[in-house]
């Protein structure tokens, strides 16, 4: 099926479940930003697959590994022979969202995500060899710098590889909002995969302040400070499909979304964004109970869910098959997926069929990489930008019940 321009995404089945947000007009304390898109983006579905389980610490199937060895290693022939121009680097990242950070400001772009909680940045005391062209956050041209002594940070990968290195405490500020002390901590070691990248100068995390790595001493996140000064404890993501997004701190813009928002409960036990799934449906079969868990990710590309709903998704994907080199669900580029609707608490999110054509996998644009995966050896589901890209999304921070707002809008 293909989604009409002007159709609403989501429908709350059940209205008397939904609770509508007093906070609607933008104020002071209250601010939208804007992302920008990433001019190196080239998506290519196995990597961004990998890079979730990497993330998330599952091992990755062989023939996925195999393939991003391939890759690799063809990457750093092109680099060799001089002809890495004629071949972009591949880049995971399609939008980042600009921050600035010191005295005076240096901007830096950086991927916004719920899934981590380190505000996270290539710098001056990056090594050179891990540096292809990233904005570098230099703290000795800023007045406002500290160093934080004997405090150090560390991000690992499923694949032993890590991010890492030394903190600082600046002032950052994101769109209006100017936190003095923030912890930016500075790397001085990145994983290949954030080099690769040439465009993306950082992660700015977005969950629970208990996820951050900083150690001895653990660090809050740039929201967690800031929540403090905005008008309400939320942010909300708007992403868009093939389009930047935006960003909002403080406020819930009502002209962002349609009808009312369905809050379900968030659960921050483990740092993370995570809630209850009720069931799912693919295009216009009946709707099937399941009881899952996933996470709110606006760092994850694509959707991670059970492997039986995967498996039930592609059976109706006409040509799909699980293809072992790239590690997932593929489709002739020509199959028109279904729709697929995701239950969330009352509340269902269609999740359009075209999203869920991820993107080519071979440069004729015959076989495509689905946009829907198996979250399997990770624990729980990722709802990433696939699925958020349907919805009007909140981040409501309230400390003693920190809760998930789902909204359907113009797609
Ligand atoms: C935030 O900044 C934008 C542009 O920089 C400005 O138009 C807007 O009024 C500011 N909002 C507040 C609440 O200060
Ligand atoms: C929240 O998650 C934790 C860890 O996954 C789990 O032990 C706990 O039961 C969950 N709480 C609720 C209310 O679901
Ligand atoms: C699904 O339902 C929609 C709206 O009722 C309809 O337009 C569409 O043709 C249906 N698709 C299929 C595959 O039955």
């Amino acid at each position: 099926m293909v989604p009409q321009p002007n159709t609403f995404a989501l429908v709350a089945a059940l209205a008397g479940f939904a609770s509508a947000s007093p906070v609607q007009q933008p104020k002071v304390g209250a601010f939208s930003l804007a992302q920008v898109a990433n001019a190196n983006f080239k998506p290519h579905g196995p990597s961004q697959l990998a890079k979730a389980l990497l993330k998330y610490g599952a091992a990755m199937p062989d023939g996925l590994a195999r393939n991003m060895a391939d890759r690799d290693a063809a990457r750093i022939a092109a680099r060799s022979s001089g002809s890495a121009l004629a071949d972009p680097e591949q880049n995971d990242i399609q939008y980042l969202t600009p921050i600035q950070i010191g005295t005076p400001p240096q901007t830096l772009n950086v991927d916004v995500d719920s899934g981590s909680s380190d505000l996270w940045v290539f710098s001056s005391e990056t090594p050179e060899d891990s540096v292809q062209g990233q904005a570098l956050y230099d703290p000795s041209k800023s007045s406002t710098s500290e160093e934080v002594q004997g405090a150090s940070w560390q991000i690992s990968y499923g694949d032993q590889s890590s991010s890492g290195g030394v903190v600082y405490r600046d002032t950052v500020a994101v769109g209006n909002v100017s936190i003095k002390g923030q912890a930016v901590e500075v790397a001085t070691t990145v994983s290949a995969q954030f080099t690769r990248d040439a465009s993306n100068d950082g992660l700015l995390g977005l969950a629970f302040s208990s996820l951050n790595t900083v150690s001895p001493q653990q660090e809050s996140t740039w929201f967690d400070n800031a929540a403090k000064v905005l008008d309400h404890p939320v942010w909300t993501a708007d992403l868009k499909y093939h389009a930047a997004g935006t960003y909002d701190f403080g406020v819930i813009d009502k002209s962002k979304y349609a009808g009312k928002i369905t809050y379900v409960n968030a659960n921050s036990s483990d740092g993370f964004w995570m809630f209850d799934m009720s069931g799912y449906s693919v295009g216009n079969s009946t709707f099937k109970t399941a009881q899952f868990q996933g996470i709110a990710d606006t760092g994850t590309t694509l959707a991670l869910l059970p492997e039986q709903v995967v498996r039930d998704y592609y059976r109706s994907v006409r040509g799909a098959k699980l293809d072992y080199f790239q590690g997932g669900y593929v489709f002739p580029c020509g199959a028109r997926p279904p729709n697929f609707v995701l239950g969330i608490g009352p509340t269902r999110l269609t999740i359009p069929g075209t999203y869920i054509n991820y993107a080519p996998i071979d440069s004729f644009g015959r076989t495509c990489f689905g946009g829907i995966q198996s979250d399997d050896g990770i624990g729980f589901s990722i709802i990433g930008d696939v699925a958020l890209k349907a919805a009007f999304v909140v981040f409501d921070a309230t400390p003693d019940q920190p809760r998930l707002g789902w909204a359907s809008k113009r797609l």
